[in-house]
C-alpha cells in the first residue's frame, strides 16, 4: 500500500508538470470521491493495527502534497496567462502614428469659393436660383423670345414645353430684379445644363457664376473695374483684361472679356494657344428690355452683368486640358490641388 501511495504521488507530479495540465480533472482523478487516493483509503480495513496509523499518516501526507501541488500549479497557470495577455496587448507608444486621411474641397468647389470670396470682398451678396426653371426666366425675360437664334447655342433639357433645366445662371438676374429694388449687387453661382455631348470642353452639366449690379449711374467703367479686380485677384496682379465687342441678347453693349495669359505674360504659349489672351467670360450693360420687364425704369437705372464658367476658370487657372478629369473623381487627380 505504501508503494501504491508513492505511485499516486509520482503520477500526480508527472501529470502536473505539463504546462497546460487540466487541474480540475486531475483533482477529481487523484483526490475525488471516486479518485485513486480514496480507493486506497477504502482498503485500509485490511491492514493490521500497527500498519494502519503509518499508512493513514502517509495517505494524509500524499493528499496534502497533491493538494498543494495543484494549488501551486493553479497560481503558476494564472500568472503565465497574465504574462501572455500583457505581451499580446502590448502597445508600443514609440511607434509612428497613423495619419488620418483628411478630405478637402473638390477643385471646382474651391475655385467657386475663391470666386465668391473675391466678389464678396467687393460688396456683392450671393443669391441662388432654381435649376429647374421656366422658359420665361431662362429665355424670354432675358430678351430671348421664342425662335430667337440664341436658343440654338443653349439647347437644354425640357421637362415640359415651358419648364426646363436652366442653360445659364442669368435667370437669377431676373428673379432678383423682380423681388429687389436697386441698388442690386449680387452674384449667383450654380449648376447649369445643356444638351451637349461630353468631350474635353463640353459637359451636359457644368457650373457658372453670374454677376449683376443695378443702380443709378452705373457705367461700363464700373464693369471694367469690377472685372479687372476679379482678374488680378484670381490670376495675379500683373493680369490685364481686354474687352472684345460681342452680342448677347440681354446686354447692350455686350463684350467677351479676355485676360492676358498669366503663364507667358502675353508672348504666346501653349495655355493661350499662342494668342497671349485667354477668354474668360461674357458681360455687358443690362439691356433696357430686361430692366423694363422687371419694372425697373431704364431711364433712371442702369446696370452691368457678367457670366462665367467655373470649369473654364478652374481649367485655365490650373492648366487642365480636359474637362472630364473634373468629373471622374480620381483621387490621384484631385490630390494635386
Ligand atoms: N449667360 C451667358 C452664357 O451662358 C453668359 C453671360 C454673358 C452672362 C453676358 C451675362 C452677360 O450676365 O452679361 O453664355
Amino acid at each position: 500500500m505504501k508503494e501504491k501511495l508513492e505511485q499516486i504521488r509520482a503520477a500526480a507530479v508527472a501529470e502536473l508538470s505539463a504546462p497546460e495540465a487540466d487541474l480540475e480533472a486531475l483533482r477529481i482523478r487523484f483526490l475525488g470521491k471516486k479518485g485513486e487516493l480514496t480507493a486506497v483509503l477504502r482498503g485500509m480495513g485490511q491492514l493490521t493495527a500497527e500498519e494502519r496509523p503509518v499508512i493513514g499518516a502517509l495517505a494524509n501526507e500524499v493528499r496534502e502534497y497533491i493538494e498543494n501541488a495543484i494549488a501551486e500549479k493553479a497560481e503558476a497557470q494564472k500568472s503565465a496567462a497574465l504574462a501572455k495577455k500583457l505581451l499580446d496587448e502590448r502597445l508600443d507608444v514609440t511607434m509612428p502614428g497613423k495619419v488620418p486621411e483628411v478630405g478637402k474641397r473638390h477643385p471646382l468647389a474651391q475655385v467657386q469659393k475663391d470666386m465668391e470670396d473675391i466678389f464678396i470682398g467687393m460688396g456683392f451678396s450671393i443669391v441662388e436660383g432654381p435649376e429647374v426653371e421656366y422658359d420665361y426666366y431662362n429665355f424670354q425675360a432675358l430678351n430671348i423670345p421664342e425662335n430667337h437664334p440664341a436658343r440654338d447655342t443653349q439647347d437644354t433639357f425640357y421637362i415640359t414645353e415651358n419648364i426646363l433645366l436652366r442653360s445659364q445662371t442669368s435667370p437669377v438676374q431676373v428673379r432678383t430684379m423682380e423681388k429687389q429694388r436697386p441698388p442690386i449687387r449680387i452674384i449667383s453661382p450654380g449648376r447649369v445644363y445643356r444638351s451637349d455631348a461630353v468631350d474635353a470642353s463640353h459637359s451636359p452639366l457644368f457650373h457658372q457664376l453670374e454677376g449683376l449690379v443695378v443702380d443709378k449711374g452705373i457705367t461700363m467703367g464700373d464693369l471694367k473695374g469690377t472685372l479687372e479686380t476679379f482678374a488680378k485677384t484670381m490670376f495675379g496682379e500683373q493680369t490685364q483684361i481686354r474687352f472684345r465687342p460681342h452680342h448677347f441678347p440681354f446686354t447692350e453693349p455686350s463684350a467677351e472679356v479676355d485676360v492676358s495669359c498669366f503663364v507667358c505674360g502675353g508672348k504666346g504659349c501653349k495655355l493661350c494657344k499662342g494668342e497671349g489672351w485667354i477668354e474668360i467670360l461674357g458681360a455687358g450693360m443690362v439691356h433696357p428690355n430686361v430692366l423694363r420687364g422687371c419694372n425697373i425704369d431704364p431711364d433712371e437705372y442702369s446696370g452691368f452683368a457678367f457670366g462665367m464658367g467655373v470649369e473654364r476658370i478652374t481649367m485655365i487657372k490650373y492648366g487642365i486640358d480636359d474637362m472630364r478629369y473634373l468629373y471622374e473623381n480620381d483621387v490621384r487627380f484631385l490630390d494635386q490641388f
